[in-house]
């Protein structure tokens, strides 16, 4: 049974890795605190981006001394190997820490090893502390590695019969600006934020974070199989966040000098796989997916949806797109069942996410 203390320390640590999100791919987040001998909280950190110093140096730094004999709570299981830092194993080792309790096991082939490193060392380990929540700070990092391509959340915004639009096609707005602002705040924990052609031709989204302070901005994205529907102009061509156009091998090269990946065609539009692995070779941990229907339909079809984020407002509109189109399902035993995992009020609407069963 795992003490009080223990578990407060790694609700504290997990708190402080879930501040690095949006900003450390291709990284993980890892939050850790270092209690002294005695178990007094003496240090903690975060890790704030790539290529800076991971959660446990900046923890030792505050707690210099004082970690020597103490305790380090981690969330990830600490890493083994040298890449732009050196291994936080041999550091907890070389400042003395008698005892490391850990959260999740790192899936990294390249950094994994560092509980038997500290082991070896005579250094106490333990993992599995409230493994569920640091699992989940940090599910896009490790849907990452597990799969080998970026985490996808999509998200849409839905009246309570289901549609994002009315039979017009305008669609602002459906929910609130509490669930608007909410949303800001989850394209800021993403590295991209990817929409269809039609959106970009129907609503011209600018898709940037705006109201959320300190946030890295995502890279935005627009599908856009034959390069038409992003014109000069668009407000997503701004400056306030980079873009990415995904067109078409064989499309004419869209005008305005923007940044375009070519990817091969699909039965309708591009082939996501392609898509993602495009993105995933750019340093994308995490997808926020704004839809419309027809290239959620495509993600839902291809199995690569990890997270659905539905804000559901209470309006009525008849008619109008559903919230999804076309995910390849045509009988009731072929449905995607989701486990319900949070469900919250936002203003006037309700919030639910969900995962896939089983995954
Ligand atoms: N309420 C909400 O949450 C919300 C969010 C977003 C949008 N919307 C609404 O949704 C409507 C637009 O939705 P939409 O379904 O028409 O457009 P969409 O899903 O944004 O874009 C669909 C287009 O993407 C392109 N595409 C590229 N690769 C694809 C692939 N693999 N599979 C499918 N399509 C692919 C296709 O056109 P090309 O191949 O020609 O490029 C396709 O027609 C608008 O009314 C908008 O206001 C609502």
């Amino acid at each position: 049974m795992a003490q009080q203390a223990d578990i407060t320390a790694m609700r504290r640590a997990v708190e402080l890795a879930a501040r690095g999100l949006g900003a450390t791919s291709p990284n993980p987040v890892v939050g850790c605190v270092i209690t002294d001998a005695s178990g007094h909280q003496v240090g903690e950190g975060f890790h704030r981006r790539a290529g800076g110093p991971h959660a446990e140096v900046h923890s030792l730094r505050e707690a210099g001394v004082l970690a020597r004999g103490g305790t380090a709570y981690v969330t990830l299981e600490p890493c083994n190997h040298t890449g732009r830092t050196g291994p936080c194993a041999q550091a907890l080792i070389e400042a003395g820490i008698g005892r490391v309790v850990y959260a999740v096991g790192d899936p990294n082939p390249q950094a994994t090893g560092g509980a038997d490193t500290l082991r070896a060392a005579g250094v106490e380990v333990a993992q599995g502390l409230l493994d569920d929540e640091a699992e989940a700070v940090n599910i896009a990092w490790l849907t990452s590695v597990r799969r080998g391509r970026p985490f996808v959340r999509w998200k849409y915004g839905a009246t309570l019969d289901g549609r994002i639009a009315a039979a017009d096609g305008t669609s602002r707005w459906i929910t609130s600006a509490e669930s608007r602002a909410d949303v800001h705040r989850l394209r800021a924990e993403s590295d991209a934020v990817v929409v269809g052609s039609g959106t970009a031709r129907t609503d011209d989204p600018h898709l940037a974070v705006r109201g959320v302070e300190g946030a890295v901005q995502p890279l935005r994205v627009v599908v856009d199989t034959e390069a038409g529907a992003v014109k000069p102009g668009a407000r997503v061509l701004d400056d306030a966040a980079p873009t990415l156009i995904a067109i078409a091998e064989d499309a004419t090269t869209p005008v305005g000098g923007v940044d375009v990946v070519r990817l091969p065609r699909a039965g309708r539009g591009l082939s996501v796989p392609a898509l993602l692995d495009a993105l995933h070779t750019r340093g994308v941990r995490s997808v926020l997916l704004e839809g419309g229907p027809t290239l959620a339909g495509a993600f839902v079809a291809a199995g690569a949806v990890d997270q659905v984020v539905g804000y559901l407002a209470p309006v009525l509109l008849g008619a109008g797109p559903n919230a999804l189109a076309g995910g390849g399902i045509s009988t009731i035993t072929d449905a995607l069942r989701l486990d319900i995992t949070e469900t919250v009020r936002i203003g006037s609407d309700l919030r639910i996410t969900a995962t896939l069963k089983g995954a």
